[in-house]
Formats: structure tokens, sequence, C-alpha cells
């Protein structure tokens, strides 16, 4: 019998890369592969990309180069891009980089098993169509393995949206929502596997609408599942948060009190021209209704600075916003233009005041999320733990609200809901005490 071939597999940009990666990995071990850490003694090296900002897209080039001297010494190394850059450049990443063999955008991973034939026979495999089928359907599962606690699903995929500065609607292509019970047959073999936590994904995933089940109605089938303990979702566009979304909030027990809830600007003005097709109040109102409910709900954010147009007393709004709702934590970003999106041809503000703009941001969103972190020391909270630290006798977990709470205990936990008493906040952490 041959040595099984190894697979590495480089994951970058969101969540449901993640996700894919996973489901990618379970495919091509069905083919035979096993999978490895480090790309060094890999045969098939496969990239899972993203495209969303210009520095994202240049790192699986630079990336790439670096394989250079992995196929010099192994001239039967395989390597493949797959993902949000696949989906947009195509061929072109083979011009631009010829070592590499197959090409997969993120609508067509179920063929990998057929393109990795073919480029076994020295061809080259380029693919980006948007099949009408479901490509999770027809992707071949692997063995039934043990799970981490924590799992992605992914419920929804496609954008409609058309943010002026966005590249998902093109790469993940229009919204498409996977059939309920087909993910309640995922979940429960997700929790049969061990998991207790499942993250709901999809690129506006509060639009799941399949076989007139909306994304409440799943969240409160899921709830049904026993020893499935927490559920969340992300992310979620303001626009597609209806009642029912919004009043689950306040009934579904299993459902954590974390939203992220992207709203890009503070600007009406800037909103516009992102077309956003909402205003800031009517973020504003929409967060209330949801802290009416739950008052304790973390919220985080996407923050874009420097968008084309945005003047000195747009971006006060932005800063005035955040002020006012006091996010948990958020992202921020400079604006990078797209090629292919709307705003891309636009005047760009000058470089060094997008610079400037983002550091105060981050600054104010730095310390919100310091006093949230801090409100939480001396208070008692359930912690789903999920790993071992790195320093022993030290396990990582998360707090409803998506802190990594870090603490001391015994493994035999990993999977356990434990009360840990918060005693100190970190940079990006809590510490805290296991309560027995
Ligand atoms: N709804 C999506 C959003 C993906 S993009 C999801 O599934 O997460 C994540 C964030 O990247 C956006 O909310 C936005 O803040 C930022 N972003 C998107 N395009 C960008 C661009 N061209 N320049 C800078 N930031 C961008
Ligand atoms: Fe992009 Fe806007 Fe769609 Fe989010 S809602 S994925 S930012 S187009
Ligand atoms: Fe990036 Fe594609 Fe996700 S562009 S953020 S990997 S949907």
């Amino acid at each position: 019998m041959t040595a099984p071939k190894k697979l590495f597999i480089k994951t970058y940009g969101c969540q449901m890369n993640v996700y894919d990666s996973e489901r990618m990995g379970d495919a091509i071990a069905a083919t035979g592969y096993v999978s490895v850490d480090t790309p060094d003694e890999a045969d098939l090296i496969l990239l899972n990309t993203c495209h969303i900002r210009e520095k994202a897209a240049e790192k699986v080039y630079s990336e790439l180069g670096r394989y250079r001297k992995f196929k010099d010494a192994n001239p039967d190394l395989k390597i493949g891009v797959a993902g949000c850059v696949a989906q947009a450049e195509g061929e072109e990443i083979i011009h631009r980089q010829p070592m590499v063999d197959l090409v997969v955008g993120p609508q067509a991973y179920h063929r990998l098993p057929e393109m990795l034939a073919k480029v076994d026979k020295g061809e080259r495999a380029v693919d980006t169509d948007f099949p009408t089928e479901d490509k999770f359907d027809h992707l071949p599962r692997g063995p039934k393995a043990r799970r981490a606690p924590s799992a992605f699903l992914t419920v929804q995929e496609g954008c409609d949206k058309f943010c002026a500065f966005c590249v998902v609607p093109y790469t993940r292509g229009s919204e498409v929502s996977r059939p309920p019970q087909k993910l309640l047959t995922e979940a429960r073999d997700l929790v049969e596997r061990g998991v207790a936590e499942i993250n709901l994904l999809g690129q506006n995933v509060n639009a799941y609408l399949a076989d007139g089940w909306t994304l409440a109605k799943l969240i409160r089938e899921l709830a049904k599942i026993d020893g499935l303990e927490r559920i969340r979702f992300t992310t979620s566009h303001p626009n597609d948060m209806d009642d029912d979304l919004i009043a689950a909030h306040g009934d579904v027990e299993k459902l954590m009190p974390y939203l992220h809830l992207p709203v890009q600007s503070g600007s009406d003005k800037i909103l516009k021209l992102m077309n956003r097709k909402h205003t800031a109040a009517d973020y504003l109102k929409v967060l209330d209704r949801i802290r009416a409910v739950r008052p304790d709900i973390a919220l985080s954010g996407d923050f874009i600075v420097g968008f084309p147009g945005e003047e000195e007393s747009d971006f006060q709004a932005t800063m005035e916003l955040c002020e006012q709702v006091r996010y948990a934590m958020a992202y921020s970003f400079k604006y990078s233009a797209r090629p292919g999106t709307p705003a891309a041809n636009r005047v760009t503000v000058d470089e060094d005041v997008s610079a400037e703009r983002l550091q105060r941001l981050q600054k104010l969103l730095t310390t919100h999320q310091t006093d949230f972190q801090q409100s939480m020391v001396g208070k008692t909270l359930p912690v789903l733990l999920e790993k071992s630290a790195r320093d022993p006798g030290q396990m990582v977990g998360k707090s409803p609200y998506l802190h990594a709470v870090h603490c001391q205990a015994d493994k035999n936990l990993v999977g356990k809901i434990v009360n840990i008493k918060v005693t100190r906040s970190e940079r990006n952490s809590l510490v805290g005490d296991l309560v027995v």
C-alpha cells in the first residue's frame, strides 16, 4: 500500500471560509488524502482566499511565491487556489502565477474530486461557475470525526445588497438559503460529534429564507435539539432584522446575547453613497429594540473609514454613533477600492487622512471594548470551555458575550459549560477562576 497523500489547507478571510475549508478538507480526505499542519511536506496545497480588501488579495500571491521552494523540491506538488480571489480572478491567477494547477470558486467546491483527477494527469483545472445545485449535497463526506465544542454551520450564502464598496455579491453570488431540514440534520450530527455551540453563518444570514422558514424560526427549531447549548449567528444586515428575530433575543435562552450588526458609517450622506439603504437613525432604532428585549446584549460592528466623499464632519458622525452605541467589540478598516465595484473609480480620500481617522476611531473603539470587559470583573459567567491554552493547566473558553476567558481547569472539562468568576481583564480576553 502506498502512503496516503498529504493535504495542507491555508485559510484567509471570514468564518465562512473556515467552514468551507473544513468541508473541502473532508471532501479531499474522502479521495485518500490526510491533512497536515505545514506546507513543506504536502502533496497538495490549497489556499482558501479572501478578496475583500486589496491587502487580503495580495497576500495570496506572496504566499504562493513562498511555495516555489516546495515545488522545486517536489515537482509532483500540486497547488490550488480556492475562495473569493479564485472567483474574482479565475484563470488570471494561473497567468500571474504559473505554479498554480487548480482554481476553484466558492460555489464549485463539490467538483474538486474531478478537478483533482484532472490535475493528477498533469492538466490544469479552473472552475468558477455558479451551479444551481447545492454544493454541500454533492461534497463527499469524510469519516465521522469528533468535533471541537464550537462549530460553524453555513445556512445562507451570497448577498443581494450590493454595497458600493463590496466584492461579496460578485464573489459569492446572489443570496441562497439552505433547506431547513438539511440544516437540522447537520446540526444534530454536529451535536452527536461533541458540538455544544453552533454559529450559523451567512454573508447576510438574517436574510435566511427557505421553505417559508426565517432565521428566527430556524433558531427556534435548533434550540429544541438536546445537547446543543448555544446558538449564535453572523453576519447580519440592519434592514433584515425582522420582528421575530428581535423577539428571539428575548425569549430563546440558547441564543447568546451577542449581535454583530455592521453599520459601516454614522453619516447618512456616506451611508447613501455606500448604497446601504438605511440611515444611522434606522440602525440605532434596531439596536434600541434589541436592547429592550435583551438589555445585556453585547453589540459588535464593522466600520469603513475614508470611503470616497467622507469629510471630517461625516467621520465625526461615525465617532458620535460609536459613542452612543458603545460596542463591546468592533472591526474598523480603511477603505480599499475593489475592482468591479460601483465605488471603485470614485475620487478617494487622502491616504494620510484616512489613516489618521482610522487611528482615532480605533482608539475610541478600544476604550469601549476595555470598559465592557472591565465591567465583567467580579461577575460569574457561564463559559463554554473549548481547548487547552498555551500554559500548562490553562484552558480557554467563551463567555456568552464572546469574550475569550482563560482559567485553570482540567482537560476533561472541554466541551462543558462551567461557571467562571472573572478576576481580571486583559487586552483581548478575560481571566478568571473556576467556581466549584
Ligand atoms: N456581510 C459580510 C461582510 C463581509 S465584509 C459578512 O459575511 O461578514 C466584512 C467587512 O469588511 C464589511 O462589513 C466592511 O466593513 C469591510 N469591507 C468590505 N469591503 C471593504 C472595502 N472595499 N474596503 C474596506 N473594508 C471593506
Ligand atoms: Fe458586502 Fe454589503 Fe453584502 Fe455585507 S451587505 S456582504 S458589506 S454587499
Ligand atoms: Fe473575504 Fe470572501 Fe469572506 S471576500 S470576507 S472570504 S466572503
